[in-house]
C-alpha cells in the first residue's frame, strides 16, 4: 500500500492545491493532506478553518485524509507510514525552494521520496497569497478557489476589511 503526504500551509486552499490533491489521490492508495501547524508563522486562517476547508473539499475522496502536523515533515511521514511527499510545482520560481526542501528532507530521511506534480496550466499564476490580496481588496476570487469554500474564505475578509 502506497501512502503519500501532501504538506502545505493551505492558507487558504486554492484551485491549484485541489488539482494536486485530486491528481495525487489517483496515483497512491492513501493521501494524507497535512496542513502545517506553524507557531512562528501568522496564518490568516486558523488551523480549524484550514482543516474544515480541506475536509469539505475532500469529503468525496475516500482515500484522502486531512491531518494537521507540526515539527519535522519527515517524522510526520514516518509516523504515518508514508514513503512519499507530494509537492506541486508551478513555475521555475518554485524550483529552488522546492528542490532545497526535497534535498533537506532526503538528507533527513533517505527512505522518503519527494514527488513533484506539475500544476495544471490554468493554475500557473495561483497562490494563497494572491487569493488573499485579491480578496482583501474586494476582487473576484471565483476562479481561484474552490466554490465550496468561497463563502467561508470571503467571510474572513469581510470581517477584516
Ligand atoms: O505551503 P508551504 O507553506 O509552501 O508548505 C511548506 C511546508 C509545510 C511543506 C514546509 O514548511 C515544511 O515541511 N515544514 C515542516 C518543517 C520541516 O520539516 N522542515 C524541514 C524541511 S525544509
Amino acid at each position: 500500500m502506497t501512502t503519500a503526504v501532501y504538506p502545505g500551509s493551505f492558507d487558504p486552499t486554492t484551485n491549484g492545491h485541489l488539482d494536486i490533491i485530486c491528481r495525487a489521490s489517483k496515483i497512491v492508495n492513501k493521501l494524507i493532506v497535512a496542513p502545517l501547524i506553524n507557531l512562528s508563522k501568522v496564518h490568516t486562517f486558523t488551523m480549524d478553518e484550514r482543516v474544515e476547508h480541506l475536509k469539505i473539499l475532500t469529503a468525496h475522496m475516500p482515500n484522502v485524509e486531512v491531518k494537521p502536523f507540526d515539527g519535522l515533515l519527515v517524522n510526520f511521514a514516518r509516523n504515518n507510514d508514508a514513503k512519499i511527499i507530494i509537492r506541486g510545482l508551478r513555475a521555475v520560481t518554485d524550483f529552488e525552494y522546492e528542490f532545497q526542501m526535497a534535498l533537506a528532507n532526503r538528507n533527513l530521511a533517505p527512505d522518503i521520496e519527494t514527488l513533484f506534480v506539475s500544476t495544471s496550466v490554468q493554475h500557473l499564476y495561483l497562490s494563497s497569497s494572491m487569493v488573499k490580496e485579491v480578496a482583501q481588496f474586494g476582487g473576484d476570487i471565483s476562479n481561484m478557489i474552490p466554490s465550496q469554500i468561497k463563502n467561508l474564505v470571503l467571510e474572513k475578509f469581510s470581517k477584516v476589511v
